[in-house]
């Protein structure tokens, strides 16, 4: 397990001398130190003959504290007034924050004033695990140690509707500021994803003809540019959107259709959204292959420049290459290695699926192209980045991750993978740095992420691991029957 954090103490020893700092510098007040010691720690030998043939069972206990004198103090005495025996204990500065401690507590005691302590811990302290020697699966609501986070699709309703700006609340340099049928226009379609639930049909929308007039001229103009800037795989999948998703210049394509042709494809869905979604519920989305899309129309006055998404970005930058299977995967694993990471980590992956899937470039027969949505929806941006000119660095998320990401501006600059499978591996990489204390797999049947911090969650990997295997020495064995070999 390449899981960093405290619950991967677990089975690797002795902890201590590790990352652990010694305690004692915490036992500065003298008194209740000595009272500690006396009828906790000296009773552990005394009583570990008569209790230990009882129930009790060892464990191993860690909170964070605020860093504060006497808070520690306030802790342990829990275990004193419950009379729990304290083998053990240590504490380091906490991974989380700055200004927390984190300590781990070893003792001997019975599971149920464990418990008990467990809930008074609650109270007084910002994160409470256990630890036992069966490595238990402990009930969710005893013992959660991450962050919320959705677990299932249809948590996406809750975090779906967290906008940064949207309907008629328009800035003040935006083309339709002054436009009051445009900002109504704009209510409409916000309230449309904000009354949205998982597993609604998409509604579909009767566009204006000056909707449709502005989609045609963005699609025209785009269209004559994707056979020379397009990646491959945007091209391969641009026809199959004309056939069987009404991609015309005098239609806009309806987000059901797409949706479902989607879905097919690559196990994509669409849902509706009213602007822009903060980094983590956008990337949480791409987890369960769910594609956070806006329904609106530009404002007709600046056909080929708009400040935010809108549906002409969504369906000619991002729904091509969600058709494509390996395109998928590298969105979902991004949206994977977001769920329960810290703000920074976030940020980092945000900044990364910025580089690549809004603005990424590859190369194809030796010749530069686009994959990026951001460059796929511009024209503009399109031209600029295929120029020549522009300054191109190879994608690298540990150096791109720290480029500061521009809105209103074309990008100073772009970066390169060979192919989306060389992204997906360098991706790989870089989300096993991202410290987050347990490790996440999608169940796709059930369409909900499983958290592995337990060894009945491995273990029924591991079996699904092995019938998959067995499907390939299968097919192999009947290969090499049918080969004669
Ligand atoms: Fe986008």
């Amino acid at each position: 397990s390449h899981c960093g954090g405290m619950l991967s103490n677990k089975t690797d020893g002795p902890r201590r001398g590790r990352s652990f700092d010694s305690i004692n510098k915490y036992y500065e007040e003298k008194q209740l130190n000595n009272e500690l010691n006396k009828s906790t720690f000296n009773n552990a030998d005394e009583h570990q003959d008569k209790i230990l043939p009882s129930k009790r069972e060892h464990a191993a206990i860690t909170f964070s504290l605020k860093n504060e004198v006497g808070n520690l103090v306030k802790a342990l005495k829990l275990f004193q007034e419950n009379q729990v025996n304290l083998l053990h204990i240590e504490s380091r500065k906490s991974r989380r924050s700055n200004s927390e401690l984190e300590v781990l507590v070893d003792c001997d005691s019975e599971r149920e004033t464990l418990k008990e302590i467990i809930q008074l811990l609650k109270k007084q302290t910002s994160t409470v695990t256990m630890d036992s020697p069966e490595k238990l699966c402990f009930a969710e609501d005893d013992f959660s140690e991450e962050p919320w986070f959705p677990r299932k699709i249809s948590d996406l309703d809750k975090c779906a509707n967290r906008v940064l700006m949207y309907g008629s609340a328009l800035d003040a340099d935006h083309p339709g500021f002054k436009d009051n049928v445009y900002r109504k226009r704009r209510k409409y379609f916000a309230d449309l994803a904000m009354n949205y639930k998982h597993g609604d049909p998409i509604p579909r929308v009767e566009f204006t003809e000056e909707e449709v007039r502005t989609w045609g001229v963005v699609f025209r103009e785009l269209n004559k540019l994707y056979p020379s800037h397009a990646c491959r795989e945007y091209l391969r999948n641009l026809p199959l959107l004309s056939q069987h998703c009404g991609y015309r210049e005098d239609n806009i394509p309806q987000l059901e259709d797409v949706s479902r042709f989607l879905k097919e494809r690559t196990g994509f869905t669409i849902r509706p959204v009213a602007g822009y979604l903060s980094p983590r519920d956008f990337l949480a989305g791409l987890a369960f292959r769910v594609f956070h899309c806006t329904q609106y129309v530009r404002h007709s006055s600046a056909p080929l420049y708009t400040p935010e998404p809108d549906t002409c970005h969504e369906l000619l930058g991002h729904v091509p290459l969600l058709a494509e299977p390996s395109f998928a995967q590298f969105s979902q694993e991004l949206g994977l290695a977001s769920l329960g990471a810290s703000d920074d980590a976030v940020q980092k992956l945000a900044t990364c699926y910025f580089f690549t899937v809004e603005f990424g470039l590859c190369k194809q027969e030796g010749k530069l192209r686009a994959y990026g949505a951001g460059l796929l929806s511009s024209i503009s941006e399109l031209q600029h980045a295929l120029s020549g000119s522009a300054k191109i660095l190879p994608f690298e998320p540990k150096a791109t991750c720290r480029q500061e990401c521009l809105i209103t501006t074309f990008q100073e600059v772009y970066f390169m993978s060979e192919s989306f499978e060389e992204a997906k591996i360098r991706m790989r990489e870089f989300a096993k740095t991202i410290r987050r204390p347990f490790t996440v797999r999608y169940n796709p049947y059930t369409q909900s992420v499983c958290v592995l911090k337990d060894m009945p969650s491995i273990n029924s990997v591991v079996e699904e691991l092995r019938h998959e295997l067995d499907i390939v020495g299968d097919a192999l064995h009947r290969l090499n029957n049918h080969l004669g070999i």
